[in-house]
């Protein structure tokens, strides 16, 4: 797998998911991003924290020691590093001596949200999106993934945003190739949002070969918030029940990512989260499978590099923003 760093002054200063919250407990954890190793730690109070990982001493990975209280100890010598980095035990020097001021880590901002956790290893240039309904204590809130992929964050952006492949990628699961006509839809930009009007995509109930036309139609809605931060909604016309997904890439490399999804409901609580969880991982492993296999492997950022058509009005929006925002991962 490609360890090639990423730097893109607009990437470092943006949010990234790196780790499901619940699955982050006493062990530290190391994530990659943009080729910057970093490691992640709750603390005994439960705060989260995220330190570059690197021993300021000899360079040992600090997620590979342990978490004392508020700290996390170097697995080398035993430093003890507080969440804000500073060094505040060295057990080799007597107690009173005391502890030289450059002993100190680097310190990335680090919140939970949307039952993740997130870390911008620059200066933040945005809040988090809103995601009123995954918080919206009437629905059901799920966290997915993760999900490794061998290609540009981007590239998987790019294929959330897409309606045409929902027939063929995912044909019997999220639609049908018999029903591949897309109605005429908008796509509307606001200074930090990019989304669609309503798009309706019937999907019949499998039948084999039959004139039946027994289905669902779903109304989506696509949005993209961020250079690495998509959602949709998908509503049954019919009843109204809506499944939301904001997806969320943490760029590891220029073409590796990881991907995580904050999933909330209003229907089926009493469905079993992990029947959710299978039926997104089916869905996301067949989107991976195809993401990876595309050339070139950085988004085309050069419009007329590829036949834009006018399903795609909201990736051509999308590829649009991200030169306007300086993104470089892309090929022009
Ligand atoms: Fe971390 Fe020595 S390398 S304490
Ligand atoms: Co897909």
């Amino acid at each position: 797998m490609s360890t090639e760093a990423l730097k893109d002054a607009v990437l470092e200063n943006e949010w990234h998911p790196v780790y499901i919250a619940s699955e982050l407990k006493d062990k530290p954890a190391s994530v990659t991003i943009l080729g910057e190793r970093v490691a992640v730690f709750r603390t005994a109070k439960g705060s989260v924290n995220a330190l570059r990982d690197l021993c300021v001493h000899r360079g040992a990975m600090l997620s590979k020691g342990h978490v004392e209280g508020e700290t996390l100890v170097c697995p080398y010598h035993g430093w003890k590093y507080d969440g804000s980095g500073a060094c505040v035990c060295i057990p080799a020097q007597a107690k009173t001596d005391k502890i030289p001021l450059r002993a100190r880590a680097v310190k990335y901002h680090c919140v939970e949200k949307y039952g993740l956790v997130w870390v911008c290893i620059g200066e933040p240039a945005s809040e988090l999106p809103d995601f009123e309904e995954f918080e919206n204590p009437a629905f059901r809130p799920l966290p997915c993934g993760p999900y490794t992929v061998r290609a540009a964050g981007t590239r998987v952006i790019e294929n959330f945003t897409d309606f045409a492949h929902l027939m063929f990628v995912h044909g019997g699961l999220l639609g049908h190739p018999d029903y591949a006509e897309l109605p005429d839809f908008k796509v509307f930009k606001e200074k930090d949002r990019v989304y669609t009007s309503d798009v309706p995509i019937f999907q019949p109930v499998a039948h084999s070969g039959s004139e039946a036309r027994e289905g669902t139609t779903y109304v989506y809605v696509k949005e993209v918030f961020r250079p690495l931060a998509a959602r949709l909604s998908k509503r049954d016309a019919a009843t109204g029940q809506t499944l939301w997904i904001l997806l969320t890439v943490l760029p590891v490399a220029e073409k590796e990512c990881i991907v995580y999804m904050a999933v909330s409901r209003n229907y089926g609580f009493d469905v079993p989260d992990e029947q959710f969880i299978a039926f997104q991982n089916t869905v996301f492993e067949q989107d991976a499978w195809i993401i990876e296999t595309l050339k070139p492997e950085l988004l085309p950022l050069d419009l007329q590099l590829e036949l834009n058509h006018k399903a795609d009005i909201l990736s051509v929006a999308y590829r649009r923003w991200l030169i306007e925002l300086g993104v470089k991962t892309g090929t022009t």
